[in-house]
């Protein structure tokens, strides 16, 4: 299984702090934000990664980890986005990269506190298909929202207006080889993008999504109170480690 880290976009929510650079370069406590999804993948045992960047720093990201060393890899690859036309379309850069294979996608502004590392054998296991991971939040209506038949996802709102649960969908996304069909598929939604949430919403009519709930702590940094929290789960979680 190969990994996929999507930190392109502009990040512009983030202005000024992304005026001058890549949102995920910008500090999470005492690392760069674009550390911590590279340790997700590195810690679920996936060591074929690339990232896919874009804007005006993407070689920023050349300087910062090379090829990955410090988190014991021995290459790490690159590929670049122009413009910010959606998370799908985003990741329909790394079917080259794929080369059959399935992968496990994260967003380069997600961070947890805990191992993916089950989830992933899980769906190793499983024939094909795709699975997410679910978080109970409190701002529901910021993300995708999942809503639950028994056990299944029946059917994914992005950014509902009137959510009609708190079990959210966070950015990482475990897909087999047909992920790149599915974006195929796709057609821009009202905000111009091509949505990872139609992807998931095609796998589902399909009859092959799977989900599981993700243990630990999660959150995505992209706003100015949510890079706030980030920062402080991080710090709170280093100085647990330490004492
Ligand atoms: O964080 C989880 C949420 O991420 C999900 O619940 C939503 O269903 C999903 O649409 C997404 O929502 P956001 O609106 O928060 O996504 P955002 O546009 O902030 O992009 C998140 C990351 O995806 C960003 O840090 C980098 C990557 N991305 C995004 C866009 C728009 C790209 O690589 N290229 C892009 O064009």
């Amino acid at each position: 299984m190969k990994g996929v880290i999507l930190a392109g976009g502009l990040g512009t929510r983030l202005h000024p702090l992304t005026k001058i650079t890549n949102k995920h370069l910008l500090p999470i406590y005492d690392r760069p934000m674009i550390y911590y999804p590279l340790e997700t993948l590195v810690k679920a045992g996936i060591d074929d990664i690339l990232l896919v960047t874009g804007g005006n720093n993407a070689g920023d990201f050349l300087r910062l980890l090379g090829n990955g060393k410090e988190f014991g890899l021995r290459h790490l690859n690159y590929t670049y986005q122009e413009g910010e036309g959606g998370i799908a379309e985003a990741l329909r850069l790394a079917e080259y990269f794929s080369d059959g294979d399935s992968i496990a996608v994260i967003l380069g502004d997600n961070i947890i506190e805990k191992s993916i590392r089950h989830a992933v054998n899980n769906f190793k296991k499983q024939s094909g298909g795709a699975k997410i991971l679910l978080k109970k939040v409190e701002d529901p209506w910021r993300f995708g929202v999942a809503e639950l038949k028994g056990d299944k996802v029946v059917n994914i709102i992005e950014k509902p207006a009137e959510p009609k649960s708190n079990l959210i969908v966070t950015g990482i996304y475990l897909y087999d080889h047909s992920v790149f069909d599915f974006i195929r598929g796709l057609k821009p939604s009202d905000r111009g993008e091509l949505e990872i949430t139609d992807v998931n919403n095609m796998y589902i009519e399909a009859g092959k999504m799977t989900y599981e709930v993700l243990d630990g702590w999660w959150t995505d940094a992209g706003t100015f109170e949510s890079l706030y929290r980030a920062n402080s789960l991080a710090a709170s979680h280093k100085q647990e480690d330490q004492s």
